[in-house]
């Protein structure tokens, strides 16, 4: 599984919110060096870590935290109560989390709570995605309703929201999704994967030709969001 995570094939229906999300990460595991230097990263809502390979070389410590019996997590908390003193992270990760969560408002001041001065929270979360409890699964947000999450839960430096892909990649996701099922349910799995990929790499191209279709705007989807919120030195 870890491996699907850090390199998503085309063949997987949720690859346009799996491959954008491992690029992003990577890059910005690397940005924070570059401006951090060695840095203690919290990772909230761990799962099974997989994106730790990415920050490992870059790390002082890292340090994942889950609600429930994780064998992966080292402390065992919720996001709307971090068991985790004030400023004690440079680089709080959320992936995939917040739709989740009972309360994003309070989960959000948790996270910039728990950010030492100069750090960041880097967070993802779905535009669109079908119902998937873990163990719950309440919200789903646009570009901007993300961004007043984030400016009217705390106090930020910079707050900057980017759609992890465009409009044909989650419509391609969709179509993608429900392919993978019908197929699961005839038995017949294998046989969607080129199907799935074929969908993947149509619609990738696509939104690669028309920014229209990428970047948010009246009439468009987008199936995951990464924001970068940078706290005050
Ligand atoms: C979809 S998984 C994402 C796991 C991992 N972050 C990733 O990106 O692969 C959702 C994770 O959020 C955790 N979770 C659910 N509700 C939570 C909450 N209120 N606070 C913190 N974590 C929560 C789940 O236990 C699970 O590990």
């Amino acid at each position: 599984m870890a491996d699907v995570r850090l390199h998503p094939p085309r063949s997987l229906p949720t690859y346009a919110v799996r491959a954008p999300l491992v690029r992003w990460l990577a890059a910005e595991a690397r940005r924070a060096h570059e401006e951090l230097g060695r840095y203690r990263v919290l990772d909230v809502g761990c799962g099974a870590k997989p994106y730790e390979p990415l920050f490992a070389p870059f790390v002082e410590s890292y340090v994942g935290v889950d609600p429930v019996d994780n064998p992966h997590a080292d402390l065992r908390g919720s996001v709307e109560e971090l068991p985790a003193a004030d400023g004690s992270f440079d680089v709080v990760l959320c992936t995939q989390v917040l739709e989740h969560c009972d309360d994003p408002r309070r989960a959000v001041s948790e996270l910039r709570r728990v950010t030492a001065p100069g750090g960041r929270v880097l967070a993802t979360t779905h535009g669109v995605m079908v119902y998937h409890p873990s163990p719950a699964d309440y919200w789903r947000w646009t570009h901007a309703g993300l961004e007043k999450l984030f400016t009217e839960s705390a106090s930020w430096a910079s707050v900057k929201v980017t759609p992890a892909s465009g409009t044909t990649a989650c419509l391609g996701m969709i179509v993608s999704l429900y392919l993978d099922l019908a197929f699961k349910r005839g038995g017949l799995r294998r046989l969607a994967r080129p199907l799935v990929a074929a969908t993947n790499t149509l619609a990738e191209a696509i939104d690669a030709r028309s920014p229209r279709l990428r970047e948010p705007g009246p009439g468009t989807l987008h199936a995951n969001y990464h924001v970068v919120a940078e706290v005050p030195q």
